[in-house]
């Protein structure tokens, strides 16, 4: 079969490589039907995530029809449309049994296209299948629910839940990529009184501006703190969710927020960052940081067949698999393509 492969910082290729096979009696085999590419997989391309080696397959975001399962499988049967999460779950560790799937001890948690090859390929082994994988419900696009596969739960656990967005908070979002845009479509759930979407990129905030943010600040040119402060009595924000992963905008969005509001830090980092508690110890900061659990994906997929959340507007790209390489350039070059999330599918 073909797959995505990682072959170092700034290296991927579209190879040839082995069609996986079963390893456990829990792992099934999945056929992907769609999938996208995250803003992880360009930290990885970065060279961010050391434990990303060459060779790996990447993807952690599919799609897919189970091929094959192995004996221990009891729910997934082969030919189900499943989505396949980006968390695997033991279902049976202590932080399983408490919900926190992404600090999963029994050998899950995000392992695909980090520590085991990936969804970004033809086929996929998916470990834990019965508890890593939701079956499609009818009627919904493959590619919606693909949005399912981390960004919208990440944007809605790791930022608006971790970030207790209440209504009639004002809400500041760094980094309005999809993992941003996904965290302004949890937030606006909570009637907040205002979103505040800040990038970089002008094609992100006129994203923004569709998914709900009422008030959007380019900091290249504009002083972000100014605006907040504008909006609230010179406190600050309410909540401050970072969803970039650099220094500078972890540092901004605890400058963002109000005396006792709340930091969420999505963004994935992969340098030291400065906390200045020299200045924060004194402002009743919560500060929160997470790695998705995924615990919300049944939540958004009522939301999401209520029609309650979009999800077919983060899709701006399709391609055919066998054009990973394009797709990626299109991709890591948002601010220029206009790209969000880009789909590709059989
Ligand atoms: N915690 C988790 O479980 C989890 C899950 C998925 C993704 N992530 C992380 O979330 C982050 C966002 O993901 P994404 O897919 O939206 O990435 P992305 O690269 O598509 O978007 C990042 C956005 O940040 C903007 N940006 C860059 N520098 C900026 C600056 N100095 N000020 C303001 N804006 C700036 C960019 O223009 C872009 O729009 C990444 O770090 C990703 O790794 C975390
Ligand atoms: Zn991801
Ligand atoms: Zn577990």
């Amino acid at each position: 079969m073909r797959a995505l492969v990682y072959h170092g910082p700034g290296r991927l290729s579209w190879d040839e490589v082995a069609r996986p096979a079963l390893l456990e009696p829990t792992d099934a085999i999945v056929r992907v039907d769609a999938v996208t590419i995250c803003g992880t997989d360009l930290h990885i391309l970065k060279g961010d995530v050391p434990a990303v080696t060459d060779g790996r397959i990447l993807g952690h975001e599919a799609v897919g029809t189970v091929e094959e399962v192995g004996p221990g499988v009891k729910n997934v049967r082969v030919g189900d449309k499943v989505l396949v999460s980006c968390i695997t779950a033991c279902g049976a560790c202590r932080y399983c049994r408490e919900g926190h799937f992404g600090q999963c001890l029994g050998g899950g948690g995000w392992i695909l296209g980090h520590k085991i090859d990936g969804t970004q390929a033809e086929y996929v082994r998916v470990p834990f299948a019965d508890t890593s994988t939701y079956a499609a419900p009818a009627g919904v696009p493959d590619e919606q629910l693909l949005m399912l596969a981390d960004i919208l739960p990440t944007g809605y656990e790791v930022g608006v839940l971790n970030g207790k967005v209440n209504p009639g908070d004002v809400v500041a979002v760094v980094g309005a990529g999809p993992i941003g845009l996904a965290a302004i479509t949890g937030a606006r759930l909570f009637s907040p009184a205002h979103v505040v979407a800040i990038d970089m990129a002008d094609t992100r905030l006129e994203a923004a501006k569709q998914f709900g943010a009422d008030v959007t600040v380019n900091n290249g040119r504009e002083d972000a703190m100014q605006v907040i402060a504008s909006l609230t009595d010179g406190l600050g924000a309410d909540v401050a969710i970072e969803a970039v992963g650099v220094p500078a905008t972890f540092e901004l969005a605890t400058r963002l927020v109000r005396p006792g509001g709340r930091v969420a830090n999505i963004g994935v980092h992969g340098e030291p960052v400065t906390l200045h508690l020299e200045e924060l110890w004194i402002r009743n900061v919560t500060i929160t940081t997470g790695l998705v659990d995924t615990y919300s994906t049944q939540t958004l997929l009522t939301l999401l067949t209520g029609h309650q959340v979009d999800a077919a507007r983060f899709i701006t790209h399709h391609f055919p698999l066998e054009a990973f390489v394009e797709a990626y350039d299109v991709f890591g070059r948002a601010a220029d393509t206009g790209a969000l999330k880009v789909v590709l599918s059989r």
